[in-house]
This record gives structure tokens, C-alpha cells and sequence, in this order.
């Protein structure tokens, strides 16, 4: 069968080998690359008493099909949650998924014909950029600094791409705790972000995988919350808070969006049983939700004592010339070698001396992004940390 000549224009173009977070990794070796959530902090007892609640009581509804935007009741569920971080939604606002990447799926397919431009930060998330390569959009750059996306220099991108005839549809960003780099959008370059967009009639996209894990310093406001209603769409997940393989996350819209968004959400609903289970774990039944909250702060422990112990190991063990973010939540730091250095080329050196990382250079779509690495602090215990930092320290010395 000639399957070339069947495949459809975005099927045809192989995607570029990644390097998968969840990639096997020899036995011996310590994987920094893992961005996985910690197995050690999945409530198991708590949901499998949550499971048997939800199928002796409710069993019927929860193994049937169900609404396909979400029930309401888990819904309003959401909105308490949201209105407590200061965001202002209804439940007409929210759309339950299949984790966050289905909600940025389905707001690529909103908006993105083939050739449109969509802006990402650069580095960027490799599942947003895989979305993005399948819409066949035209996927163009904007820095990232330690303060995240530089606005200044969106700002020119897009007075560029506007004399181009060419304004982009959609700016992607992770503003807080961005996967790969760590970083943080800070407070004026939110209110910039977001006055661009509107100025433009560009929609913003904001992915806040993240944001609940925050470890220290304030948090700061969600671009949805400076313009509800307005020019952005908010995705979110269960994975980083709950657990990765429920499967579970939400989309927060605008109204006016809410009908087209069902349109294209073809997989008749997101799974009832999963709803249910996420909701009796989280809830104590007076719509209240202490117990997630609760949950989420203990993670927040867990993680903060894994990103100090991977700190205060690259600072121990990173040759000079070497430097990282400094994450005040999430899951990852980003390192920078010294100009010229190309993280890829050591990946061969630091598996055989028994640490593995994720080079860069997938993270950029169009420029290189070869000095950099992805670490992750979020799947192992502090003391392997420490010493996959050990390790790697010794083979940046010796290649730097
Ligand atoms: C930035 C970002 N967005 C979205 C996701 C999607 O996660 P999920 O589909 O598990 O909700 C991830 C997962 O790694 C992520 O890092």
C-alpha cells in the first residue's frame, strides 16, 4: 500500500524526532529529563476510596456517556476553584478535557488555517509545538529572558508581521513556570502581553500547566483574569496536581467561543467515571475544596525541596561559564552553556557517566537552541538529583 500518497498534507511531514520526557532510559542512568509528575505523591488510597464512593453511588451516571462540555455540577466545581485565584468565570466559561493538551488542540483548531502565523515563546513547550506543526501554521519565535516572553520584542514581531500583511492569530504563551525555561512572566509584562494582543486583535492562548505549584514569591494575576471575556483563552490540567494518566483538564473561554469549541470537540465527552473520581477526591461534598487544596499543598513541599536540591547542587557542581534559571514553581530549570557549546553533542557522555537531560534545541521552532538543556526536578528524590547534578557537573567540566 502506497500510504504516501493517502496521507493528509500534515500526516505526510514526519514529526522531528524528540526527545520524549517519558523516553526509557538505561538502567544506571539518572534521568533529569523525566517531567513527570512524583509517583510517590499520587493520593492512591484517597482515590481508590473515591472510586468505590463514585461507583456504588453514583455508578450509573458515571459509567454513561455524559454532557459533552462537562457535568455542571463539576463545572461550578471549577469556578469556585478559578474565582478563588481571582479569576472571574461561570461555568458557561468552562470547558472539561482530555488534560490541557487537548485544550490546546481545540484551540488550534478555533483558529489556525494551514500558513497562519501563531507566535510562541522561544523555548516553547514540544507538545504545543507538535499541535501547532500538525495545524501546519506558521510557527514563529519570541524570546524568552528570566522574566519570560520579552514583550518589547513582541512587540516588534508583530508591527513586522502586521507590514507583512501576515498578523498572526494566535500568541501561545506559558507564563508561569514555563516548560522548559522556569521562567515567570512578570507583572508589566502581563499587562504589555495582553494590551498588545487586544491592539492587534490577536488572541492570546495561556497555558498555566503550572501555576498552582508555586513555591515561593507572590503569585501574580492569570492573563484571563485581566481580560475575561476578552481575547484570551486559558488551559489548564489535573496532571501536575492530581494525577498525569486521569487524563483530565479544563479549557476557560469566553462565552462567545463556547459554541464553536463544542463543534470541535468530537470525542462525545470527557470521561464521566474520570470527572467523578476527580471531583469526590477533591471536594468535600459542600462544594467545597479543601481536599485538593490540601493535596496541592503538600506537593508544593515535595517540590520545593526537590528544586532546592537541584539548585544547590548546580551550584555546587556547574563548571563557570554555566547558568540556570531560578523557578519559583513548576517543574523544570533551563541551563545555558557558554557560547559555541552544544548540549546535544554531551548527551552521548552524560548517559555513559550515568545522568541523562534533554537538550534544548527541540524547544525552538525556528532558531537554534543548541547551548541549552532541560532539567527536570520534579520526578526523583532529592538525593538522586543531587547526585545526576553530580554527575553532569563533571562532564560539563571536562567538555567545557
Ligand atoms: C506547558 C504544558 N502544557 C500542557 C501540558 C499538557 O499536559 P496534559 O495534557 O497532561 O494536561 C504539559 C505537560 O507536560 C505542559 O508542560
Amino acid at each position: 500500500m502506497d500510504y504516501q500518497s493517502l496521507f493528509s498534507s500534515r500526516a505526510a511531514k514526519p514529526a522531528p524526532a524528540l526527545f520524549r520526557a517519558g523516553a526509557a532510559i538505561p538502567p544506571g542512568v539518572i534521568p533529569l529529563t523525566y517531567g513527570f509528575p512524583d509517583p510517590g505523591s499520587f493520593p492512591i488510597e484517597a482515590l481508590v476510596e473515591a472510586a468505590t464512593r463514585v461507583l456504588r453511588e453514583q455508578g450509573k451516571d458515571a459509567l454513561q456517556y455524559g454532557p459533552i462540555q462537562g457535568p455542571e455540577a463539576f463545572r461550578a466545581l471549577l469556578v469556585a476553584k478559578l474565582r478563588a485565584e481571582g479569576i472571574q468565570a461561570g461555568a458557561e466559561n468552562i470547558l472539561v478535557t482530555v488534560g490541557g493538551s487537548q485544550g490546546i488542540d481545540l484551540v488550534g483548531h478555533l483558529f489556525v488555517n494551514p500558513g497562519d502565523v501563531v507566535l510562541v515563546e522561544a523555548p516553547t513547550f514540544i507538545g504545543a509545538l507538535q499541535t501547532f506543526r500538525n495545524l501546519e501554521a506558521d510557527i514563529q519565535e519570541v524570546p524568552v529572558d528570566e522574566h519570560g516572553m520579552d514583550t518589547d520584542a513582541l512587540a516588534q514581531r508583530l508591527e513586522q508581521l502586521v507590514a507583512q500583511g501576515r498578523p498572526p492569530k494566535l500568541i501561545y504563551t506559558i507564563p508561569t513556570f514555563q516548560n522548559p525555561s522556569g521562567t515567570t512572566l512578570s507583572e508589566p509584562r502581563r499587562q504589555a502581553l495582553v494590551d498588545l494582543a487586544r491592539r492587534h486583535g490577536v488572541m492570546i492562548l495561556e497555558d498555566d500547566a503550572y501555576g498552582e505549584l508555586r513555591f515561593s514569591g507572590e503569585a501574580l494575576p492569570a492573563l484571563y483574569a485581566r481580560a475575561p471575556e476578552e481575547g484570551v483563552i486559558q488551559v489548564r490540567t489535573f496532571s501536575k496536581i492530581l494525577a498525569a494518566g486521569l487524563r483530565l483538564g479544563y479549557v476557560v473561554a469566553p462565552k462567545e467561543l463556547m459554541a464553536r469549541l463544542l463543534q470541535l470537540k468530537v470525542d462525545v465527552a470527557t470521561s464521566p467515571f474520570v470527572v467523578s473520581l476527580a471531583q469526590a477526591f477533591a471536594s468535600d461534598g459542600a462544594a467545597g475544596l479543601e481536599p485538593l487544596q490540601r493535596h496541592i499543598e503538600t506537593l508544593q513541599g515535595v517540590y520545593r525541596a526537590r528544586r532546592d536540591a537541584m539548585l544547590s547542587a548546580l551550584e555546587e557542581y556547574a563548571p563557570p561559564g554555566v547558568e540556570w534559571t531560578h523557578p519559583d514553581g513548576g517543574f523544570f530549570t533551563w541551563v545555558t552553556l557558554p557560547e559555541g557549546a552544544d548540549a546535544g553533542a554531551l548527551l552521548a557522555k552524560a548517559t555513559e557517566a550515568g545522568v541523562s537531560f534533554i537538550p534544548g534545541a527541540q524547544n525552538f521552532p525556528q532558531t537554534d537552541g543548541r547551548r541549552h538543556m532541560r532539567l527536570s526536578f520534579s520526578f526523583l528524590p532529592p538525593e538522586q538529583l543531587t547526585e545526576g547534578i553530580r554527575r553532569l557537573g563533571r562532564v560539563l567540566h571536562d567538555a567545557l
